[in-house]
């Protein structure tokens, strides 16, 4: 086991599957998880240009052992495989509409008992109602100002607004770069990330969090380039696309 089938970039926008790939050497805190299957759910950075070698989409893949959580033993894999980058991202903020992540968001703030005001498109709203959001809008900020966290960036023109971006790559505590600028390490970030990792690894268990709605398609490693495309196009909605990697071909 010393080379593997992996999505490698190749430059700019450009990443292919490729059938040599060496495995990475493994750095301390760290577990060599063979990604068919495997009994714990998590997330990494999947092409981290500081790390290359270290990536997501591959049959074997680094991760920090501490930022893993185990498996709902009645759940699949297909649907453990949708819940990390979520609840990580999740930990960092409480986001809202009917995005992958924002599923997750409004079940974890209903189990904090806050009331939940979201957004999201007409064929959503029974969906989100269901997870139990208090009231659904077309924008969810109060005329007397607030706080608004986005996972991408928005510009923010309101004075009373205190607008932030949050990245889950924080938490896994390492240098990366993002566009044309490099992230230091954040060692309080890391910090979070094991603690909430630790914290919220029951609720899938006790089906106090129920996985966002998944379909598995075709291609294994392969096919997340399709995947990706569809994404880029805006084709994918309320719905996390799964590849298993002993389909690849
Ligand atoms: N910063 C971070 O750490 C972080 C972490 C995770 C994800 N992200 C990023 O956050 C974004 C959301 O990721 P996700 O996986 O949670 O989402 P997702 O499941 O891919 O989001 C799809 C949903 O977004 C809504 N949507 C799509 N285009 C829209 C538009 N133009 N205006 C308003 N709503 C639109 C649609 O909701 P309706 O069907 O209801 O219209 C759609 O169902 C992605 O860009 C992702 O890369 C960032």
């Amino acid at each position: 086991m010393s080379t593997q089938h992996a999505i490698v970039v190749q430059g700019r926008g450009h990443a292919a599957l490729k059938v040599r790939v060496p495995v990475p050497a493994m750095p301390e805190d760290s577990v060599l998880i063979r990604s068919l299957p495997t009994l714990t759910m998590g997330f990494v950075h999947g092409c981290n240009a500081m790390h290359p070698g270290v990536r997501a989409f591959a049959e074997y893949v680094i991760a920090r052992g501490d930022l893993q959580m185990r498996l709902p033993d009645f759940m699949g894999f297909e649907a453990g495989a949708t819940l990390g980058v979520g609840l990580a991202t999740v930990g960092q903020n409480l986001y809202h509409n009917a995005t992958a992540t924002g599923t997750l968001a409004i079940q974890l703030a209903k189990l904090s008992g806050l009331r939940v005001i979201t957004t999201c498109s007409g064929t959503n709203r029974r969906f989100m109602h269901e997870l139990g959001a208090d009231l659904i809008c077309g924008a969810a900020i109060s005329s007397d100002g607030g706080k608004y966290s986005s996972l991408l960036y928005v510009p923010c023109t309101r004075r009373d607004v205190d607008a932030h971006v949050s990245m889950a790559y924080d938490l896994l505590g390492e240098r990366y770069r993002l566009g044309a600028s490099e992230v230091a390490e954040d060692p309080a970030s890391l910090k979070f990330g094991i603690e909430w990792a630790a914290r919220v690894e029951p609720l899938p268990q006790d089906r106090r969090i129920i996985p966002h709605p998944f379909q598995v398609k075709p291609g294994g490693l392969g096919g997340v380039l399709d995947g990706l495309q569809l994404l880029r196009e805006g084709q994918v909605r309320a719905s996390k696309l799964v590849y298993r990697v002993d389909a690849t071909e």
